[in-house]
């Protein structure tokens, strides 16, 4: 198993769609496509019926040719590729019905050489992971469950900067493409009004102190309604939909992510890792907050190091670098 380049045949599907999606409700005849796909109307009629197999609403209307409402929620090739507007990120797309997690599928594809910026979806996860051991809430058809394999040249200790890139696209991509006022919880869980809308976790495989490749695997919940999430998460997570009462497009904000990450990772590569610091510095949601940490002591949270350690000052006035895990904040 690969995941393959966009396909000849999937850039004719995605022809096809931005062709009809372009004119959303008008009809566009069936010669009109074919001449711009350059091949027979038999020919069309069979990607078209591979699209509608794919649940693409395309309807025929007879001697005038075919219609398509709107995007389609859906996250196969043809409707993210439309929305893409990158080189790297996304453009080999690995998606699926269903698995067990997308980071597993993505390290398979890491081991056997596939480029940086790989993508692998799911519509569900059935044994989707979380940080330090936890299950990842991935229903089918309501969220993004999704994996990219990186490979920055940088050295192991260098990798939890990778995760703040990671968390400023995100925070970014729902602050300014959805107006929500999002923030990032040390180390990079995004909250948005004290409850968790989405996570990371970061995965790498290492040869000594050198990083092979690293496998951003990121969750967001997206459509799950107020009384979706099972019990024991319902009291700390949100997602987008119940944020800005209204549902959002799976494929729109993936694709907005990956144009984001692809930005903010050439600041990366280029050097400019202060803007990425900077960036988070001012849209994070625990700075300046008394925290608790794992082992029990308490603090006030005052900075981060560039390699993404939290200071905490405890009350005993120690300043304290807090590499791992996790801290709540009290207020
Ligand atoms: C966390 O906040 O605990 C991290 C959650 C990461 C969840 C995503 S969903 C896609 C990818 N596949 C997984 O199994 N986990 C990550």
């Amino acid at each position: 198993m690969t995941p393959s380049e966009i396909s000849q045949e999937e850039e004719r599907d995605s022809l096809i769609f931005s062709l009809l999606i372009r004119k959303p409700g008008e009809t566009v005849s069936g010669e009109t496509l074919a001449q711009a796909l350059g091949i027979s109307r038999v020919a069309l009629h069979k990607r078209i019926d591979k699209l509608r197999s794919q649940g693409v609403p395309i309807q025929a209307i007879h001697r005038k040719g075919y219609v398509l409402e709107e995007i389609p929620d859906l996250l196969i090739p043809p409707v993210l590729s439309f929305l893409l507007n990158t080189k790297k990120m996304g453009r080999h797309y690995h998606f699926m019905q269903e698995t067990e997690s997308t980071n597993l599928v993505a390290r398979e594809f890491a081991q056997t050489g596939a480029p940086e910026g790989t993508l692998v979806v799911a519509e569900s996860q059935t044994g989707g992971r979380g940080r330090q051991g936890r299950s990842w809430f991935s229903p089918k058809g309501e969220n993004l469950y999704l994996s990219i394999i990186l490979r920055p040249g940088i050295s192991l200790l260098e990798s939890s900067q990778v995760t703040f890139l990671i968390s400023v696209a995100l925070t970014q991509v729902i602050r300014e493409k959805l107006g929500l006022d999002a923030l990032i919880k040390w180390p990079n869980d995004i909250y948005i009004k004290r409850k968790k809308v989405a996570g990371i976790l970061l995965e790498t495989e290492n040869v000594g102190t050198k990083l092979r490749y690293l496998i951003a695997g990121v969750g967001i919940n997206v459509n799950t309604p107020a009384d979706g999430f099972p019990p024991q998460i319902s009291t700390r997570a949100t997602s987008l939909s119940i944020e800005s009462q209204k549902r959002h497009l799976r494929p729109q904000v993936l694709a907005w992510f990956l144009n984001a990450l692809e930005k903010w990772y050439e600041e990366f590569e280029t050097g400019n890792r202060e803007k990425v610091l900077t960036y988070w510095r001012e849209h994070n949601y625990t700075l300046g907050k008394k925290v608790h940490l794992e082992n029990g002591r308490k603090g006030w949270a005052i900075g981060i190091t560039p390699q993404g350690a939290l200071l905490v000052r405890t009350t005993g006035g120690t300043v304290l670098p807090v590499n791992a895990g996790d801290v709540e904040v009290l207020g």
